[in-house]
Parts: C-alpha cells; structure tokens; sequence
C-alpha cells in the first residue's frame, strides 16, 4: 500500500518526505484554510516535495464550475489530482475531467454503492473516510472492506483510505487490500513508536561504547569508504 501525507501544510510534507516513505499528498478546503500564504503555492511546492499525485479539491457544487475549478487546479503541476466530492454533480465532473484526460479523487465515499458509481465515472481514486465512519459508529473496516470486495481485484479505481485516525486505521486499511491511505503527520509520528525499539537501539548503543576499540574500527572504516570515493 503506498502512503500519502493528508495535509495543508508544507513544512509537514517536508518532514515526512524526508523520510522517504511519501508516494503522494492529499489537500483539502478545510487542511488548506489553516494555512498562511496562496494555495496553489502550497500545492506546487508539495508536488515538487513528493513528486507523486497531489489532490486538490475543488469547492463549486454543480459540475460545470467543478471542471473549470478542476482544469485550473490542473494547471497547476502535472502532479495534481482533482478532488471531487461524491455527488450527481461530481460525477459528472469527474466524467469530463477525466475525458480531458485529468485524473480525479472521488471524496466523502462513505459505502459500496457510492463506490461503485465513482468507478464508472472513470475516477482513479476512491476515498473513504474512515474516521468520519467510526465518528458516527459505522465500523469503517466493514465498509472499507465491502468496496474493496465490490470492485474487485481487477479494479482500475485505487481504493485510498482516508480520515486516518490513528496507526490501526492505516494497518487495516493495507490489510483490507487499499491500494493507498492518505495520513495526517500525527499519525505519521504515531507509527513510529514502539519501545522496543527504543530500548533494542539504546542497547546496542550501550554494548557497542562498551568496547571502545570497535568505534575506532568503524570510524577508520567509514574514513577509508569516503577517500575510495574521492
Ligand atoms: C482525505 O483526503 C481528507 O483530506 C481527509 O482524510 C479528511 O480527514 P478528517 O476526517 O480527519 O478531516
């Protein structure tokens, strides 16, 4: 499953890139408008961050400013993905955007049915929101696992969990079969713990500057490496 970074913020994108784990970004109206500065700066600047899909999304509620929204995000890097909220509305832009040949997120899918039409729009990603499922007592792993079991596994439509809340969300979401999940940088930090990591790398640490001459080893080795390479 590859993993996206859900976020407004390029400072974030930045920390988590560096990582090298990032495939791609996901924006939206709400993570966006918590940020300084013009979005679509925001957005060519996390598309270069991770070089991969970035979404954008557009904000119109009827189709036809939905594709001029979307053809302009577009416009922006060759990098973008157009989000589109699921609607009648959406689905029709989604249809045109991608006859432009515009490749589009399909968001706020919350069931199979939904999925199912997002699909046969042509999008090439079907979000589902998790959390926001949990939030109102829906268990998202049934749901997650009803659409990808209702598109099957010839599906040109990648399933992208989204509204990842904690670590779970993401390890069931690969379980499941989604093709991507897209996770805020708390979560991201979350997944990094574990005490016995901490306490295994504290104990090599230990054991290591307990024979001092094995420093000197690796340090003359590292050296001799850097010179062959001058
Ligand atoms: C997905 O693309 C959305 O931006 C996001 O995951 C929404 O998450 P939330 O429910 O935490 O707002």
């Amino acid at each position: 499953m590859k993993l996206f970074i859900d976020t407004g913020s390029v400072a974030e994108v930045e920390e988590i890139a560096g990582w090298g784990v990032l495939s791609g970004a996901t924006t939206n109206p709400s993570l966006l408008a918590k940020e300084e500065g013009e979005p679509g700066d925001s957005i060519r600047r996390i598309c270069e961050l991770v070089d991969g899909p970035v979404s954008g999304e557009v904000v119109s509620d009827n189709a036809r400013d939905m594709v001029a929204e979307g053809r302009a995000l577009a416009g922006l890097d060759d990098r973008v993905v157009v989000k589109v909220p699921f609607s009648p509305e959406g689905l029709a832009a989604t249809r045109e955007l991608v006859s432009d040949g515009i490749p589009v997120n399909m968001t706020l899918v919350f069931s199979a049915a939904q999925a199912l039409l997002t699909a046969e729009a042509g999008a090439s990603y079907v979000s589902c929101f998790m959390g926001r499922l949990d939030d109102i007592s829906v268990t998202s792993e049934d749901v997650v696992a009803e659409i990808v079991e209702a598109l099957g596994p010839d599906r040109e439509a990648q399933v992208l969990a989204a509204s990842m809340r904690h670590p779970v969300h993401v390890v069931t979401a690969a379980r499941l079969g989604c093709e991507v999940s897209t996770i805020p940088y708390k979560v991201f930090k979350q997944m990094l713990g574990h005490p016995l990591t901490e306490a295994g790398i504290a104990k090599f640490a230990d054991d290591w500057k307990s024979r001092p001459e094995f420093g000197e080893w690796l340090r003359g080795l590292v050296d001799e490496g850097a010179a062959a390479r001058h």
